[in-house]
């Protein structure tokens, strides 16, 4: 069975650790606070997959950590470096002005996930979302100004009415549709072996929300094809919450709830990491079969972990409020027993990382 090395065993440091690869085919949770290292474990793994399988990850990257995915350090080693600066791995960047920007393509949504966007409800909305169902070729290129002005030279109320709820809720605007250009879901069809969607630099909060809900519903909607993919979701409560409150959001939830229950005999499968356990809606939380857990505090949370992930004994989930940055207990399918370990060094660069408070030159 491949052994990913990912670090030392906590009680025996000279020990190495390891995570079964094979063992990937299942969802995957990652819980610690703020500052436990989650992030940092997260690259550690991903690292070893890109190196021992031929798995394509797909992460979901909300702080642009892994935008340096192809940049080892130097303490990597020749042969590490090589292996890494010969993947196929692409880039997706937000925010204005960016080489390769993340771009998906607003023809491409579900009716559903449309509506959504346009925050409109098929029954309370009839003639609009109507209006919106047969619109598609005008929307070819979703060029703003256009179709606004289109919409209203038609007379038509429900199309004037369409009109004014796109123009003032300044979805045409968004960076992330594509106008024309090619969809972010194009090049993950190409099967890389990593791409990276950094979400964080757009403007409008549902932007970064919309960009995972077309390539999760992309993901799904070509299941039968069975290729398998690892959906890695750093901060995943920001899509995944229990209580969504927009229709985005609620869309995006029901989306990923559907992949956890379903997803895994098509090779959809999820590793998701977040602050505390109860952020991320329970029918996706009760399908996660390995638990990668760093340093909690919180009693609660440790109560909640224990009774969610009865794989794990209390005893040892109750360790993790000890932990030290950097320290996990991994336990589930992907280790033969709940094990105890020293995160290993990272191979490749960190693109975010802590803040440190400026000091007084001395
Ligand atoms: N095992 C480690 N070895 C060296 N540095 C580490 C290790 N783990 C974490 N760090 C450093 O500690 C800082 C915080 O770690 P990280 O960003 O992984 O935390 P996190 O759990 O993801 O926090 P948040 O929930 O706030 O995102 C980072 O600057 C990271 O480089
Ligand atoms: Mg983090």
């Amino acid at each position: 069975m491949v052994t990913l090395q990912i670090g030392a065993h906590l009680d025996a440091p000279g020990r190495t650790a390891g995570l079964y690869a094979r063992r990937f085919n299942r969802h995957t949770f990652w819980c610690g606070q703020s500052g436990s290292g989650k992030t940092y474990a997260l690259g550690v793994v991903l690292e070893q997959l890109l190196l021992h399988t031929e798995l394509p990850l797909l992460i979901l990257d909300p702080n642009a950590d892994f935008v340096r995915v192809q940049e080892t350090r130097e303490t990597a080693g020749p042969q590490a470096a090589e292996r890494i600066a010969e993947l196929d791995t692409r880039v997706f960047r937000s925010g204005p002005g960016r080489d390769s920007p993340l771009h998906v393509r607003y023809l491409d949504l579900s009716p559903a996930t449309k509506a959504a966007v346009l925050q409109m409800d098929p029954i309370r909305d009839a003639e609009e979302y109507n209006v919106l169902l047969h619109s598609d070729a005008d929307a070819r290129d979703f060029e703003a100004a256009e179709l606004v002005r289109g919409f209203r030279a038609s007379g038509d109320p429900a199309r004037v009415r369409l009109a004014n709820r796109m123009e003032n809720l300044q979805v045409l605007e968004w960076d992330l549709w594509s106008r024309g250009t090619s969809s972010v879901v194009d090049a993950i069809d190409e099967r890389p072996r990593a791409t990276v969607l950094d979400l964080g630099g757009f403007d409008h909060p549902a932007e970064p929300k919309v960009a995972a809900l077309a390539v999760l519903e992309h993901l799904w909607s070509r299941r039968e094809e069975r290729r398998p993919i690892l959906i890695v979701i750093d901060e995943a409560h920001n899509l995944c919450s229990p209580e969504p409150t927009t229709e985005v959001e609620r869309a995006l939830t029901e989306q990923l709830v559907q992949i956890a229950a379903e997803g895994r005999k098509f090779g959809l499968w999820l590793f998701l990491s977040t602050q505390r356990p109860t952020k991320i809606h329970p029918n996706v939380l009760s399908q996660c079969d390995n638990l990668g857990l760093m340093r909690v505090n919180a009693p609660r949370d440790l109560a909640e972990l224990a009774e969610v992930f009865g794989f794990a004994p209390d005893e040892a989930i109750r360790r993790a409020k000890s932990f030290q940055q950097g320290q996990a207990l991994f336990a589930g399918a992907f280790v033969s027993e709940p094990t105890f370990v020293q995160m290993g060094e990272r191979l490749t660069e960190e693109a975010g990382g802590d803040v440190k408070v400026p000091l007084r030159p001395a």
